[in-house]
């Protein structure tokens, strides 16, 4: 089982104390799902990339998923104990090295790529690896795409203008290409202004009116894209009554960009999380060689809106090799997707004792934020980096032996019971393991078989079996 290292398309890794990465994920590197012709995955990338299009926008396919650290958090403004760091959260490598958690991690290069080509704008698009539940929506690997623009404003001295006029010209340049967008039809809703205050700050080294043109292009860029995507959709189901588009904008946090904000879209009765973005943080464009430059970026989980658009009702399914799913798509169109029969469902649970945690290791029942949401490792989870991983129970240690064992044969892992022992303080808890494959029906044999192999992995953890 101690191998030597990690082969990662054809690259080889020597391991240390840090890697986690487990063989079951490297076997997904190298899919292509965004470059499969007729796949849902590669026909929402496309339908993306039309709405930024060249020259104004170089589409990107990052097609090699490990990275530094420095590129996946350090150059992002990434505090040392952001918990995006964590080994519960990220797949490391080696200690210096991880699997993007997201495409971020490519901002840098891509805005050196932007200096050195005297271009404007970027899509990326990549394969991403987050540690994470396990349901129906989320998988430890997914795509995202990001967005990004940048202006070169003409100088503000120009020695024969008022403040106003220069205020003017300046912001003509970014003016003009929101009054060449066309008009679009969605209803509004913006709670994320004003936003120059301690929660959303424009940062010091921005002219406010810059910044605000800036936000303005941002927003009416993605407003364009809803428009574009979700009324294809719509088209998409000519049975449903068809309800106004509705979009609306919140404040975010990312610790690289600042003001942030995120978009939300009313779908089928719900808002629903769809991006995040906001204005580059300066520090990192002048690091790229972009001094005289300000710009926004954005990101949005592929997975997420494609499971909306096709109406697919499990993140598995994109893996499927299985043909009465990849028939059913065709590129260039949004078309929805008609369910084959269910197999059954087998479930397991096991129940275990866990040691009363240090306080600072409990992210047991805590919001999970990863996955095909929006935020980068979230920010509201509580865990430790790296480096100082206490030997504490952590619910993504289950979901990674369950993954590495049964691959895409578990639909979800869920906790169902949980009471602390009135005598010793000591914790029981009860997760069911959903056992279900979305290609054939798994026999109890099998299913007895991984279910042992999970029980056996678990005795690793901090816990005592019941
Ligand atoms: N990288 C962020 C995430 O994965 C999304 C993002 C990209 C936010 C660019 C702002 C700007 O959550």
């Amino acid at each position: 089982e101690t191998k030597p290292g990690k082969s990662i398309l054809g690259r080889h890794y020597p391991s240390d104390q840090t890697t986690n990465v487990t063989d079951t994920i490297l076997e997904l590197v190298g899919r292509k799902l965004y470059d499969t012709p007729n796949h849902p995955i590669a026909i929402t990338r496309k339908l993306i990339e039309s709405v930024f299009p060249p020259p104004v926008y170089k589409n990107h396919i990052a097609t090699y998923p490990v990275v530094s650290t420095k590129d996946n958090f350090d150059v992002l403004g990434f505090p040392e104990d952001h918990p995006g760091r964590s080994r519960t959260d990220t797949y490391y490598v080696d200690s210096k090295t991880v699997l993007r958690t997201h495409t971020s991690a490519h901002q840098h290069s891509a805005f050196q790529h932007i200096a050195d080509h005297e271009e404007n704008g970027y899509t990326i698009c990549a394969d991403v690896y987050r540690r994470d539940s396990i349901d129906r929506s989320h998988f430890p690997v997914f795509h995202q795409m990001e967005g990004a623009r940048t202006w070169q404003l003409p100088p503000k001295n120009h020695y024969k203008e008022t403040r106003l006029q220069q205020q003017q010209r300046r912001a003509q340049m970014i003016r003009g290409s929101i009054d060449a967008m066309p008009k679009h039809g969605l209803e509004i809703i913006d709670e994320a202004g004003p936003y120059n205050d301690h929660t959303n700050p424009i940062q010091i080294q921005h002219d406010p009116d810059d910044s605000q043109l800036v936000v303005e292009h941002l927003k009416r860029s993605l407003e364009q894209l809803v428009q574009k995507v979700f009324t294809a959709a719509q088209e998409a189901r000519p049975d449903q009554k068809q309800e106004q588009l509705k979009v609306r904008w919140i404040e975010a946090y990312f610790p690289f960009t600042s003001p942030s904000f995120e978009l939300e879209v009313f779908w089928q009765g719900e808002w629903l999380e769809l991006l995040g973005s906001g204005v580059v943080q300066q520090s990192i464009l002048n690091h790229a060689g972009l001094n005289d430059r300000i710009g926004w970026a954005w990101g949005i989980g592929i997975e997420r809106l494609a499971m909306l658009l096709f109406n697919v009702p499990d993140i598995r399914l994109f893996w499927s090799q299985d043909e009465r799913f990849l028939k059913q798509f065709q590129d260039g169109k949004i078309t929805r997707f008609e369910s084959f029969s269910k197999f059954p469902p087998c479930y397991k649970d096991i129940s275990f004792w866990v040691r009363p945690s240090p306080a600072s290791a409990s992210p047991i029942g805590a919001e999970s934020s990863s996955g095909v949401a929006v935020a980068a490792g979230g920010d509201s989870k509580k865990a430790s980096p790296a480096e100082t991983q206490p030997a504490a129970f952590h619910e993504n240690d289950i979901m990674e032996i369950v993954r590495d064992v049964a691959g895409t044969l578990v639909e979800d892992v869920r906790l169902v019971d949980e009471f602390v022992h009135p005598q010793n303080g000591k914790k029981s808890l009860c997760y069911r393991i959903n056992y279900r494959s979305n290609e054939r029906t798994l026999t109890n044999e099998e299913v007895n078989e991984l279910h042992q192999k999970v029980t056996d992995k678990m005795m690793q953890l901090p816990i005592e079996i019941r």
